[in-house]
C-alpha cells in the first residue's frame, strides 16, 4: 500500500467506481488516491496536484481498470519497486503507460473484449525468450546492456526465469522467484548468516556447483559471507566473463593482498587468473588449490627447473622457499 496512501486497495476500487471515469470527478479522485498529502483518507483541500498532466490522469485511469478486474496482480505490483510507475510524473517518462502496460504493452483488445485471454502479451510459454526480455530492457537495457550475450540469454531464458512479477510478497529481493521446493522467496542477503536470496535463486538449476560449496576448503556461501552474485552477474554477456582479468577482479575485489601491482608478477595469473592454481568456489585440497599436491601444482606448469630442485618430492611445499607466490617486490623467484 505504498502509494495509495490512507486507502487500502479494496476501498481505493471501490471509490473508484463509486466516482466512475467522470472526468469532472478525475481531479478529486486522483488528489485522494496519490495525493501524498491525504491523511487518513482526508485530502488536504488546499493541497493542488501541480505536476499531473492529462497522459499522467489517463494513465492512473487505466491502471485502476486493470486492477478492477486484477486485484492480486494489482496487489504484487503495489508492494513491489514497480510502484513507481504508477507515480507521478512516471506516465510521461514510458508515454501514456499505466504501470501494467509498461510491461503487458498494447491493451486495446484485451479490453475491447472485456478480458480474455490471449489477447494481451502475458510472457507466455509461447512467446520467445528475448522477446520477453526486450519488454524489460527497454527499461533496465541500461543497467543490463551485455543480457542477450549472456550464457543465459544464449541457454533461452528469459527475465522471468529468476525474476517473478506477481507471485513476489513484497520482501523479496530483486523479485526472485519463490523456490521450487515451495520453502518460499529467496529473500535474505550476503552476510545474512545463511545461504543468500542470488545463491538460492542460482541453486535452483545450478546444483552441481552449489554441491562444490561442500568441499572442506570453499568459500562460505552457505553461512551467508558471499553469494553468487558476488562473483557472477547473472546478467554479464560470456565474452566480459571469459577475460582473464576481469575473473581476477572479482577475486582482488576482497583479496587485496594478492592483487599487486608486484615489481615481480606471477605469471600464471596473467593467462587464467587466480584460477590458474584455485578452484574458486571450492576443493578437496588445502586453501582450494587444484591440487593436492603443490609440487603436482607447480610442475604442471614448470617443466625446467635448477638441478638441485631433483631432491624434492611431490609432497615438498615448494611454498616454503617460493613463499610469496602470489608476486613479490623484491625476489623475482619469489623467494622472499
Ligand atoms: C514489470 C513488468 C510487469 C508489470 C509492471 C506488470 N506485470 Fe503482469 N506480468 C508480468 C510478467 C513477467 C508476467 C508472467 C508471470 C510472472 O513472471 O510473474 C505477468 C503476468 C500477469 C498476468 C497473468 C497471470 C497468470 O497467472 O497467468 C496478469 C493477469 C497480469 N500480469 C496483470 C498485470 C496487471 C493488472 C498489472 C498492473 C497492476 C501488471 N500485470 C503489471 C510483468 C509485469
Ligand atoms: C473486465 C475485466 C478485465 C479488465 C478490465 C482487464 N482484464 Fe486482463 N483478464 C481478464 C480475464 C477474465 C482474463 C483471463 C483470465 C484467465 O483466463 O485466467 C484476463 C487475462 C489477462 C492477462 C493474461 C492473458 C493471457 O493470455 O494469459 C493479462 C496479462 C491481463 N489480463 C492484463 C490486463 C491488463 C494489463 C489490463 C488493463 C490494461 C487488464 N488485463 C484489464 C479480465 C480483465
Ligand atoms: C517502464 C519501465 C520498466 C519496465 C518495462 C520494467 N521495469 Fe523493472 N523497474 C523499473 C523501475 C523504474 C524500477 C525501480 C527502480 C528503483 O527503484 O531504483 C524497477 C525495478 C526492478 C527490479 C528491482 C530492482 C532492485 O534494485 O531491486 C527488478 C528485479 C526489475 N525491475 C525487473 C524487471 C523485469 C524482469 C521486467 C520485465 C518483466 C521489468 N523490470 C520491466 C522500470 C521498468
Ligand atoms: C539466471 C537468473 C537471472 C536472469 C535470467 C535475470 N536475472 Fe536479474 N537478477 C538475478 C539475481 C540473482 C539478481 C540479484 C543479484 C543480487 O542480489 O546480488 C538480479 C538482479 C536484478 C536487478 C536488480 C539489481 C541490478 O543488478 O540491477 C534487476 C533490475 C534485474 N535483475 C533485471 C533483470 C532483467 C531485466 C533481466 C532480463 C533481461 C534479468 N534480470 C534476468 C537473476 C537473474
Ligand atoms: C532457470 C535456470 C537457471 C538459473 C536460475 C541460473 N542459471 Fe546459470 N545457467 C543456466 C543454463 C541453462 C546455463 C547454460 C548451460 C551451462 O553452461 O551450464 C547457465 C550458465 C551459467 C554460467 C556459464 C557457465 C559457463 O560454462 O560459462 C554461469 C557462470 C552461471 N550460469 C551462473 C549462474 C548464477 C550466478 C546464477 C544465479 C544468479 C544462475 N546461473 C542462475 C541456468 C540457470
Ligand atoms: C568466489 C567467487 C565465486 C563464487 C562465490 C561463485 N563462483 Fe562460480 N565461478 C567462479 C569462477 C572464477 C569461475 C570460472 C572457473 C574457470 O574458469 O575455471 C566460476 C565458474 C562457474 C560456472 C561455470 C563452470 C562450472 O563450474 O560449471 C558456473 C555454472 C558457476 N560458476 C556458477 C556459480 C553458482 C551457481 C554459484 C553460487 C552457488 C557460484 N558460481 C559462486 C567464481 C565464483
Ligand atoms: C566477496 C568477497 C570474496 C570474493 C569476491 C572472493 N573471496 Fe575468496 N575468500 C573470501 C573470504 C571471506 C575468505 C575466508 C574464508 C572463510 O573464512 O570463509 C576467502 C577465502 C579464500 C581462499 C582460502 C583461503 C585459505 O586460507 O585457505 C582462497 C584460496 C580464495 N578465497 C580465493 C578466491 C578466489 C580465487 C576468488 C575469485 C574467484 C575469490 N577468493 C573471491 C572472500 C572472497
Ligand atoms: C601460481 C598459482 C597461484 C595463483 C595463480 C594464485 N594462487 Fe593463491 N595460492 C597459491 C598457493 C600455492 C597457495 C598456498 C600458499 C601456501 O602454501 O602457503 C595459495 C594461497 C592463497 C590464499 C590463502 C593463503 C593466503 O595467503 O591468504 C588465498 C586467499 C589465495 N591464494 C588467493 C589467491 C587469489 C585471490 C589469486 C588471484 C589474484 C591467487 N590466489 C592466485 C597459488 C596460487
Ligand atoms: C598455470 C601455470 C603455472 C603454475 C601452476 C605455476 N606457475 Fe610459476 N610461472 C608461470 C609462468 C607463465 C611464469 C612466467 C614465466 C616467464 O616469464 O618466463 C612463472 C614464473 C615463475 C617463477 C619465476 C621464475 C621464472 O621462471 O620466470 C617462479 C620461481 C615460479 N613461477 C614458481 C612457481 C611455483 C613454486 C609454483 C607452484 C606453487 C608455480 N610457479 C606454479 C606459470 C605457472
Ligand atoms: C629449499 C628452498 C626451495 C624449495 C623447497 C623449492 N625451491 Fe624452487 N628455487 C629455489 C631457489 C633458491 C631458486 C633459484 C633462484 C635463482 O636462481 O635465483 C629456485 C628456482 C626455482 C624456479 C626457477 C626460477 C628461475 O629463475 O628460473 C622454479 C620454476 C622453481 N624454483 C620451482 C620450484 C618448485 C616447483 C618447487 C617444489 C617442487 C620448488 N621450487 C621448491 C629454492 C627452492
Amino acid at each position: 500500500m505504498r502509494f495509495r496512501r490512507g486507502l487500502p486497495l479494496t476501498a481505493t476500487l471501490s471509490l473508484t467506481a463509486t466516482l466512475g471515469l467522470a472526468v469532472t470527478l478525475g481531479l478529486v479522485a486522483t488528489m485522494i488516491l496519490i495525493n501524498p498529502g491525504t491523511v487518513g483518507g482526508q485530502p488536504r483541500a488546499e493541497s493542488p496536484e501541480p505536476d499531473r498532466t492529462a497522459a499522467d490522469s489517463a494513465a492512473l485511469d487505466l491502471f485502476e481498470t486493470c486492477a478492477g478486474c486484477h486485484e492480486d496482480e494489482a496487489s504484487s505490483f503495489q508492494r513491489g519497486p514497480h510502484s513507481v510507475l504508477d507515480r507521478d510524473g512516471l506516465a510521461a517518462f514510458h508515454g501514456a503507460v499505466s504501470g501494467c502496460t509498461a510491461c503487458h504493452g498494447d491493451p486495446t483488445a484485451h479490453l475491447d473484449s472485456g478480458g480474455e485471454a490471449g489477447n494481451i502479451f502475458a510472457f507466455g510459454e509461447g512467446e520467445l525468450a528475448n522477446v520477453k526480455s526486450a519488454q524489460c530492457l527497454t527499461c533496465h537495457g541500461d543497467s543490463h546492456p551485455g543480457y542477450f550475450a549472456s550464457r543465459h540469454a544464449a541457454a533461452g531464458l528469459d527475465c522471468s526465469s529468476c525474476h517473478s512479477m506477481h507471485s513476489n510478497d513484497g520482501v523479496s529481493r530483486s523479485l526472485l522467484k519463490p523456490t521450487a521446493d515451495g520453502t518460499g522467496f529467496p529473500a535474505l542477503g550476503a552476510h545474512s548468516g545463511a545461504l543468500g536470496g542470488a545463491s538460492a535463486s542460482c541453486a535452483e538449476c545450478h546444483t552441481d556447483v552449489l554441491a562444490e560449496f561442500e568441499f572442506n576448503e570453499r568459500h562460505r556461501l552457505q553461512e551467508g559471507i558471499l553469494d553468487c552474485s558476488s562473483c557472477h552477474d547473472p546478467h554479464a554477456s560470456s565474452a566480459r566473463w571469459r577475460l582473464a582479468g576481469f575473473k581476477q577482479q572479482q577475486c582482488v575485489d576482497c583479496h587485496a593482498d594478492k592483487s599487486g601491482p608486484f615489481v615481480f608478477e606471477h605469471g600464471a595469473q596473467k593467462v587464467e587468473g587466480c584460477v590458474a592454481c584455485h578452484q574458486p568456489h571450492g576443493s578437496p585440497n588445502r586453501h582450494m588449490l587444484t591440487f593436492q599436491s603443490t609440487a603436482e601444482l607447480c610442475y604442471s606448469c614448470h617443466a625446467g627447473v635448477p638441478g638441485f630442485h631433483t631432491r624434492f618430492t611431490a609432497d615438498s611445499g615448494c611454498t616454503n622457499c617460493h613463499s610469496t607466490i602470489h608476486g613479490s617486490n623484491f625476489d623475482a623467484a619469489f623467494l622472499k
